[in-house]
């Protein structure tokens, strides 16, 4: 078996176990056959045995016991109840353990299963990973390897962009690509309000809005230049954008930004600690 061909469990076949699922498989890193989905929900297991054709299961059990690599999706407030579930069966074999649990620690899991030393690598997705434009930073447990994170990030490789980071940056990650959805959505929704204000339709508003920020982000992509030099480019002397920008800069707009990640990543610290 090569190492792209562990057997590959999922516990929580949710919306971001569904996307991981949905990114291996169109990456070709798994077939269906390899992989295996621990869901209480029925209907949950029913839409992913019938969209993937993938192997589902109602207990984890099975999957503590026949997997190589184990994704922990569940939310943060279940994950000491599946760890506890899963008993004497962790750490029997080597297995490595993904948990995408917003603010669970590697310590809390290693804690958990202790005394048995178990490769956790935690990772920090967001909402695009939904649709394979995901950004996810990944960090190494105490007993994760050079090995164990490169089979993590590739799963995550074919969900969006990786970053790999230490611990303690995943509350900063969480304040930024987190949450970070949330407040792209909230500008969009500003912007389309705006067109309405100046006259436009809310459809045609919405169209000009989401195609500006769309071709705005491919723009920076593909011309390899900073925002910075981007927003030279359209702001001419005494014209239109520059009235604008003395507009966003008099709201104090880039200190606002500066606040909501501040924000999100003090409160991810606090949620974390408890
Ligand atoms: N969605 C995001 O943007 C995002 C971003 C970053 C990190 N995360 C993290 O990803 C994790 C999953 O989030 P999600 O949005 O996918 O949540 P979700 O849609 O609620 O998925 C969690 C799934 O786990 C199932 N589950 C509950 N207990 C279980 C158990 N003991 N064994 C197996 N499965 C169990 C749930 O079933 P029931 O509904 O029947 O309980 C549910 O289907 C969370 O920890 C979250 O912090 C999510």
């Amino acid at each position: 078996m090569t190492e792209k061909r562990k057997k590959l469990g999922f516990i929580g076949g949710g919306q971001m176990g569904e996307a991981l699922i949905k990114g291996v498989l169109a990456a070709g890193l798994y077939r269906s056959a390899e992989l295996v989905v621990a869901e209480p929900s029925e209907p949950r297991r029913q839409l992913l045995a019938d969209r993937y054709d993938v192997p589902v299961c109602q207990q984890s059990g099975p999957l503590w016991a026949g997997c190589d690599v184990l994704v922990l999706a569940v939310k943060p407030q279940v994950m000491g109840t599946v760890l506890a579930q899963a008993g004497p069966l962790a750490g029997e074999r080597r297995q490595l353990l993904i948990s995408i649990a917003a603010g669970v620690s590697t310590a809390f899991i290693e804690e958990a299963l202790a005394p048995r030393s178990v490769p956790v690598v935690r990772v920090m997705p967001n909402t695009p990973a939904l649709v394979l434009a995901g950004a996810s930073a990944l960090c190494p447990g105490r007993a994760a390897g050079e090995e164990d994170l490169k089979l993590a990030e590739g799963i995550f490789a074919a969900v969006g962009k990786t970053v790999i980071l230490p611990e303690t940056a995943m509350d900063a990650v969480t304040g930024l690509s987190g949450s970070g959805p949330a407040y792209v959505f909230t500008f969009l929704e500003s912007l389309i309000d705006a067109g309405v204000k100046v006259g436009l339709s809310r459809e045609v508003a919405a169209v000009l809005a989401r195609q500006t920020i769309a071709g705005s982000l491919q723009l920076v992509e593909e011309s390899r230049q900073s925002p910075a030099e981007l927003r030279a480019m359209v702001t001419s002397p005494g014209g239109t954008t520059i009235a604008g920008l003395h507009a966003l800069e008099r709201g104090a707009f880039r200190a606002l930004i500066m606040d909501a990640v501040e924000a999100a990543t003090r409160r991810s610290r606090e949620l974390g600690s408890n």
